[in-house]
């Protein structure tokens, strides 16, 4: 039995976050769950319509880098836990804009460890804060070898430099004030509600509307692919029985070069669409190679699976066919994400590679 707790999630509006909240509020009734997010142009309340009216769900448009709101949040609600999801998250962006990425990152998930050390200073028993990351932090592989718990950190983008700092404060809260906290590195995750400037989303996007598939370098760098419910079956497991002070890396065990994931969206797309065979691929373009871009990303999650008893639950080809066919029936979902800012977005990145 759960008992009657208040959680925080952040970031509860994106796209892993929206599937947290969503699995919490519907799996945790006794819970009260907490979304705070600042809807930025990757926070989406439409990903949560089927649950916004829960009793046990609500909503808080809030900025992790207001510290003077952050801090009178947590005094109000006295919030049991925190699952922080709210970041600057995509790598391209932080190429060009790194400043939002140290603002929200760091400085963000530095004023969510101060509000909880706050309010939890007297008495940390039953408190977590669980902080979730990304496999980026290790840098990357070559062909051989996996991420563990124990890969130095050698960060390369803006991006990924930010979420290890975010990491390393979370780390020394623990160790400096003994702040109950759990830190999870994750591998790429796809799935419904994904913001199409990340490979799948913009590849389905691109393919439907016969668009030309933008494929960095030559398409020979290496994701390790999970979807995105066993992310946050991972984030429940981790959230509720992982140790304190512990680290979790989760993935897919599931690797692909992203030009062949590309050509396996081709396929799968040509025969929903009723296009004849080979149709999409002739849409494939190589173009300039993201700076700096990390050659492959591989997890080895058999801590979490060992100790937490979790495994992905669905094959690689069952999860894309589930997202394909989300993104079919959801048109109308795409299209305002992808309308207004987006489209300047789209040609900024895009028109000079
Ligand atoms: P996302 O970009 O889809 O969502 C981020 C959410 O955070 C949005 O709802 C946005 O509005 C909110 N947000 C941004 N800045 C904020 C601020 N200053 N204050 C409050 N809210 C703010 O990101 P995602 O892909 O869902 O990633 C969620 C988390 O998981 C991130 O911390 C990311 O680093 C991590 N992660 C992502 C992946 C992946 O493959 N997408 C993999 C591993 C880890
Ligand atoms: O590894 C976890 C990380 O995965 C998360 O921490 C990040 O938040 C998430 O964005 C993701 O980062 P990547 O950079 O790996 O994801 P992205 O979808 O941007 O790119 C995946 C690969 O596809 C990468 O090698 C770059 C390439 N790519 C991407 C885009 C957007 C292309 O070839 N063309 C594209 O248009």
């Amino acid at each position: 039995m759960s008992g009657s707790k208040k959680i925080l999630i952040t970031g509860g509006a994106g796209f892993i976050g929206s599937h947290v909240v969503r699995r919490f509020v519907k799996q945790y009734p006794d819970y009260t769950i907490f979304n705070l997010d600042k809807l930025t142009y990757a926070g989406n309340l439409e990903n949560l319509k089927d649950i916004e009216k829960a009793s046990n769900y609500h909503f808080v448009k809030m900025d992790i880098t207001d510290s003077a709101e952050i801090n009178k949040l947590f005094e109000t609600h006295q919030f049991d836990g925190v699952i922080h999801l709210a970041a600057e998250s995509h790598v391209d962006r932080s190429i060009s804009h790194p400043m939002d990425f140290v603002f929200t990152n760091v400085v963000g998930t530095v004023n969510l460890l101060n509000a909880a050390k706050n309010i939890w200073k007297d008495n940390m028993d039953g408190k977590v804060f669980y902080h979730v990351s990304t496999d980026e932090v290790y840098g990357e592989l070559g062909d051989e070898g996996k991420f563990t718990e124990s890969t130095p950190y050698s960060p390369n983008s803006p991006y990924s430099a930010s979420k290890a700092s975010s990491d390393h404060f979370v780390r020394a809260y623990h160790h400096t004030y003994k702040l109950p906290v759990k830190i999870s590195n994750c591998s790429n995750n796809y799935g419904s509600h994904h913001f199409p400037e990340k490979l799948i989303p913009l590849m389905i996007n691109n393919i439907m509307h016969n668009q030309p598939l933008p494929v960095y370098g030559k398409g020979e760098n290496v994701r390790d692919w999970l979807f995105v419910e066993d992310h946050a079956a991972a984030i429940d497991v981790i959230y509720h029985k992982g140790s304190i002070g512990e680290t979790f890396n989760i993935g897919g065990n599931n690797e692909w070069k992203n030009i062949d994931l590309v050509r396996l969206l081709c396929r799968m797309m040509d025969r929903k669409l009723g296009r004849g065979e080979g149709v999409s691929e002739q849409l494939i373009t190589f173009v300039g190679d993201r700076a700096g871009h990390d050659f492959r990303y591989a997890i080895d999650s058999s801590k979490l699976m060992n100790q937490l008893n979790w495994q992905p639950s669905v094959t690689f080809e069952q999860g894309l066919e589930r997202t394909v066919d989300w993104y079919l029936a959801n048109q109308d979902w795409l299209q305002h994400v992808t309308s207004g800012a987006y489209r300047e977005y789209y040609q900024n990145m895009y028109s000079n590679r």
